[in-house]
């Protein structure tokens, strides 16, 4: 039978980035005892007053069909939070609530970008862009992330890769898999090649609430001159412990919502009440565990950083926020994908390969800051001894 040739162009972009994970879930399953710093799950449960409030909702009835934008309660705590946090109004009609940061990226690609149209993205990046992307048929532009500059995009690296065909920066802050967050002068910059270029500019700020003591978090949200070009997508799933929940939005200019609204009606014939009223309350106050989360990951982002920076030929490449820290391992002269393979068969710890997320992390490891300090320290003292043993050193 004949297939869409979407399913060719996302062909091998789910899964196969995700290899190492699924091996360590394998040996666990098996019984073996493996460190798990690969994917980045809340290390907290979803607080129980959230669970509660949707729980309450169910039974008050918040069970019937909603509507394609939203239900009203959560598209104005949406609006209000957004009012705040940026300094200037933002409507209702400047919010659409889709399940999930991920659902979110998808319906807004969908609704900017065309076969053909080029997207300018950092490399390294989320490990789905890439299929967000490719789903609609447009080409991934990589422009390259640098270490030595904080892997903050430079406009540089942006006007030696723009085309007549570029259409759309996709912007990620604070980022994963590096921990950067783009300054306000970083936004600036963009924002005005942005607009010299006539791109929109998306930016996923799903970790907004984890950024790390000593940075300002900013958003191209932040400056009116960019409104009608700017579209931002977050979720609850990071900030309030709540991935399984689904519970995501956008904002931007009122035209955009009002073209997307008929495809989120198509995609999904609205979402779950009680998941909005839920999500109402919690975007309605400040979360009651990031700053616990922000506490225990930068804290983990030093224990891992001072066990191995230096030591057995690897870096540590400190996050400015997020669940994860990045080991650059090119002095062992293995890829990241072969170092993580070895680590995990010789030494039971499960990272991930740099590789998974583009080019650009050719040769580093990146390490989620979820397992509890005893956990996290004993994985740090089994990579040093891997990466010891390769380079014939004594451990
Ligand atoms: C950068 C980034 N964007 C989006 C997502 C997905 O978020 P959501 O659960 O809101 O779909 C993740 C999850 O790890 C992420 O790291």
């Amino acid at each position: 039978m004949r297939y869409a040739s979407v399913t060719d162009r996302l062909h091998g972009l789910g899964g196969a980035k995700w290899a190492v994970h699924a091996k360590a879930r394998a040996l666990k399953a098996a019984g073996a005892e493996v460190i798990e710093l690969t994917i980045g799950e809340p290390d907290v449960p979803t607080p129980e007053r959230f669970i509660q409030a949707a729980a309450a909702a169910m039974a008050s009835g918040r069970t019937g069909y909603s509507n394609g934008r939203g239900e009203a309660g959560v598209v104005a705590a949406l609006a209000a939070r957004y009012s705040e946090r940026r300094g200037r109004a933002i409507g209702a009609d400047q919010i659409m609530c889709l399940p999930g940061t991920q659902t979110t990226l998808y319906a807004i690609l969908r609704t900017l970008v065309d076969a053909g149209d080029e997207v300018l993205i950092g490399d390294p990046m989320y490990a789905t862009y890439e299929g967000l992307i490719a789903q609609t048929g447009a080409r991934m532009v990589p422009v390259p992330l640098h270490p030595e500059q904080g892997f903050r995009m430079q406009v540089a690296d942006l006007a030696a890769r723009v085309t007549p065909r570029s259409r759309l920066l996709l912007l990620n802050t604070p980022h994963n898999p590096t921990g950067a967050v783009l300054r306000a002068e970083d936004i600036r910059a963009l924002g005005e090649f942005a607009r010299q270029h006539d791109l929109w500019i998306v930016s996923d700020e799903v970790y907004e609430d984890m950024v790390f003591p000593g940075v300002a978090f900013a958003s191209p949200l932040d400056l009116p001159d960019l409104a009608e070009r700017v579209v931002v997508a977050s979720s609850i799933s990071k900030s309030h412990a709540a991935p399984g929940f689904r519970s995501g939005w956008c904002v931007g200019p009122a035209e955009f919502c009002a073209r997307l609204l008929p495809l989120s009606e198509t995609m999904l014939f609205g979402s779950q009440p009680f998941i909005a009223d839920m999500t109402a309350l919690a975007v309605s106050e400040p979360s009651p565990v990031a700053a616990g989360m922000v506490d225990r990951f930068s804290h983990r982002a030093g224990m891992i950083a001072k066990a191995l920076d230096g030591v057995a030929g690897l870096r540590v490449h400190l996050p400015e926020a997020g669940m994860f820290v990045l080991v650059d391992i090119r002095a062992t002269g293995l890829s990241g994908t072969d170092f993580a393979l070895g680590l995990l068969e010789r030494q039971q710890v499960a990272v991930m390969p740099g590789e998974s997320f583009g080019d650009g992390l050719a040769g580093w490891l990146r390490l989620s800051l979820t397992q509890p300090d005893d956990r996290t320290a004993e994985a740090a003292t089994r990579i040093a001894r891997h990466s010891a043993t390769l380079l014939g050193h004594a451990a």
